[in-house]
């Protein structure tokens, strides 16, 4: 009897996935005992079938391809938007996968997909899963894949930058994705040699970044390019946010309704107000230094198109290591990249963490070293 193997790709895409999707099938259907599906859009497939049977054919050529040919969401299994209201239909994707007769499920993603696959897990089915995104946040594996090709992207957009920031004597503020981690701020900005990069690691002083500018003027360089991770902090912004994200669990555990609704309102609307915090820094720049400012956000344009070789390799290798996982029945595990190979993380172990950028990491020390303001 043939196994069945089930495939979706969940999150934000990155690219890799496709690479990752081809090795899983490709040595899949190499050992002539497993057939392969994919599902649609990550877990909302699974829950309104929505399945593509993979052939041979269509794995080939998607190598190099952006993006994932299963398509992707980010909709969990036991919040799922369904006729204007968030359903658990977590019932729903475990009845399907039997209806499947899956003897396996690989979910590819990133932090929130660990977290939805472990719940699938305690469900009993059999899941493995794959860690990719390009915010290289995912906790137990040294890297994930689409991160080195987002860094790429950052670093030539940044390099391009460069050049105007140079010509008109501007500074230029580079916003860079990451979510809450300043991976990809912290390599492209060192890959690029950006002036100053602030992460949310390491909440920033305006003041001490206009000084860095300001040095650099006295030294004759009337530009500066400013490398800035999209979850990044001033110092005053650190103090407020962890002070309302106290207050809302607080008012969480007081189980008070009116006070709770009051801490979230406070939250949300401190959270709205720091969608323009990079564009805030711009000007705050302008006006200490007295040279123009330009904010450019790079956005999703860092996840689009051809994965980096370094990342076809990850995603080939992390995903062509997954039948011996499956055949070993080594359910209910992340796939990791540990060293020269790759290792099972128990996924209860993954989820709930992330992996930030620790303070005495090389690559600061390197920034330092060669003069990179880091905002402190
Ligand atoms: O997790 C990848 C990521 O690109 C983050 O860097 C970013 O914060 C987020 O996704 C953007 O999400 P969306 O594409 O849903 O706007």
């Amino acid at each position: 009897m043939n196994k069945h193997i089930g495939i979706l790709t969940a999150g934000g895409d990155s690219p890799g996935l496709n690479a990752a999707i081809r090795a899983i099938g490709k040595s899949a259907m190499d050992t002539g005992r497993m057939e392969v599906v994919g599902f649609k859009d990550g877990f909302r497939g699974l829950m309104e079938n929505r399945v593509m049977r993979l052939n041979r054919s269509m794995l080939s050529s998607i190598l190099t391809l952006g993006g994932t040919i299963l398509g992707t969401s980010r909709d969990k299994p036991h919040k799922m938007p369904v006729g204007g209201e968030l359903m658990d239909m977590t019932e729903v994707i475990c009845d399907n996968y039997y209806k499947h007769r899956l003897d396996a499920l690989v979910c590819i993603g990133g932090g929130g997909t660990q977290k939805n696959a472990f719940r699938l897990v305690e469900k009993g089915l059999n899941i493995l899963t794959l860690p990719k995104t390009i915010d290289n946040d995912v906790y137990g594996t040294d890297v994930t894949f689409g991160f080195d090709t987002a860094m790429e992207i950052a670093t030539e957009a940044i390099d391009r930058l460069h050049s105007t920031a140079h010509s008109h004597h501007r500074i230029i503020v580079i916003e860079v994705m990451g979510h809450n981690t300043g991976w990809l701020a912290l390599g492209a900005g060192i890959a690029s040699g950006a002036d100053v990069v602030l992460i949310p690691e390491i909440p920033y002083n305006t003041a001490i970044v206009a000084d860095a500018i300001r040095y650099r003027q006295q030294r004759g360089n009337n530009f500066s390019i400013v490398v800035i991770a999209e979850g990044a902090l001033s110092i005053d912004d650190k103090k407020v946010l962890d002070k309302l994200t106290n207050r809302k669990v607080q008012a969480k555990q007081s189980g008070d309704s009116k006070s709770r609704k009051k801490a979230q309102d406070a939250y949300l609307s401190f959270s709205k107000k720091r969608l323009t915090h990079t564009l805030q820094l711009s000007q705050q720049l302008e006006e200490m230094t007295g040279l123009e400012s330009r904010l450019t956000i790079l956005g999703h344009l860092q996840r689009g198109g051809t994965p980096s070789a370094t990342d076809r390799v990850l995603a080939t290798r992390l995903g062509s290591s997954c039948v011996k996982y499956i055949e070993n029945g080594d359910f209910g595990n992340m796939i990791a990249l540990r060293g020269d190979g790759t290792v099972l993380v128990p996924l209860q172990d993954v989820i709930g963490k992330r992996k930030v950028v620790p303070l005495d990491h090389s690559w600061l020390e390197s920034a330092r070293n060669v003069g990179t303001c880091l905002g402190d």
